[in-house]
């Protein structure tokens, strides 16, 4: 396992990423990070949700940079490739926005990365169906997702700096959830119907995946949203951006009948089969 590797003494790269960092509206108020206000239990708690935030941003703009590498390949036109450079733009300011949060809550030391993650390329797989795979999963399904998250967790975000962060995360998490319904829109109608069932299959690991992540308490019950918290939740931290499970998941499965399932399902993708699916997959660490 390695670090999230931050920082470099190159001027050359520091100014180009402090331009991308800066460019698209005022920066957070990081004087307001009032993390000494906390007490130690609560402070962990913070520092821990923004850590593995940092790890999930970073994984994010390493998929966006291995989708954007095979798009000419995928036959996909220059606006496309041109816009998703804007993408890996993004996930980067995340990644800084939210390293800097955990810093100042005590770090990111835990924020590690498996090495084998940080290379997609599958050489075997067709560009098309790499394409197809990443846009299904990673924007369909996990962007989608996202912003049902980053909404909640907005509504209680009480410190200015932390929610100012997550209304930038929120702001562009919109746009990467219509760029992949967009990106979707052409390249699965081009995908052969054996195709779209290989993609159906696929599927159902990305949905284990989302399921145990961003729903798990409702894993191995199958699927009920509980009324009351399987866990418990810091009042305080809430006001930070760390949302229990049981607060978030509500959020993830409005997300997925309102949009996910009903919008693969559209595009010809067998999503309703690939969500029953998920439970025969194998359940993610
Ligand atoms: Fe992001
Ligand atoms: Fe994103």
């Amino acid at each position: 396992m390695q670090r999230v590797p931050l920082g470099t003494d190159a001027a050359m790269f520091r100014a180009m990423h402090r331009d991308i960092v800066a460019a698209p509206r005022a920066l957070p108020p990081w004087e307001l990070l009032d993390a000494a206000a906390l007490p130690d239990a609560t402070r962990e708690v913070v520092r821990r949700t923004w850590s593995a935030r940092v790890e999930a941003e970073y994984r994010s703009m390493v998929v966006f940079g291995e989708v954007l590498a095979r798009l000419p390949e995928a036959g996909l036109p220059l606006e496309v490739s041109s816009a998703a450079t804007r993408l890996v733009q993004d996930e980067a300011r995340h990644t800084e926005f939210c390293a800097r949060i955990a810093e100042a809550f005590g770090g990111h030391h835990d924020a590690l990365l498996d090495p084998t993650s940080l290379r997609l390329v599958d050489d075997g797989l067709a560009a098309d169906l790499f394409v197809a795979r990443w846009t299904a999963s990673m924007f369909c399904i996990g962007e989608t997702a996202s912003v049902g998250l980053l909404e909640v967790l907005s509504e209680h975000a009480t410190n200015p700096c932390v929610a100012a962060v997550i209304d930038s995360l929120l702001r562009d998490e919109r746009m990467h959830d219509r760029f992949g319904w967009a990106l979707a829109k052409i390249v699965f109608p081009r995908l052969s119907d054996d195709d779209r069932e290989w993609l159906g299959a696929d599927l159902a690991f990305a949905f284990a995946h989302y399921d145990a992540n961003d729903a798990g308490c409702l894993r191995p019950d199958g699927g009920k949203v509980p009324d009351a918290p399987t866990e418990p939740e810091d009042a305080l931290a809430l006001g930070y951006g760390a949302a229990s499970r049981w607060r978030l998941a509500p959020a993830f499965y409005r997300r997925l009948d309102e949009v996910i399932l009903p919008g693969l399902a559209d595009l010809g993708i067998p999503a309703y089969e690939a969500w029953v699916l998920r439970t025969e997959a194998p359940v993610p660490a």
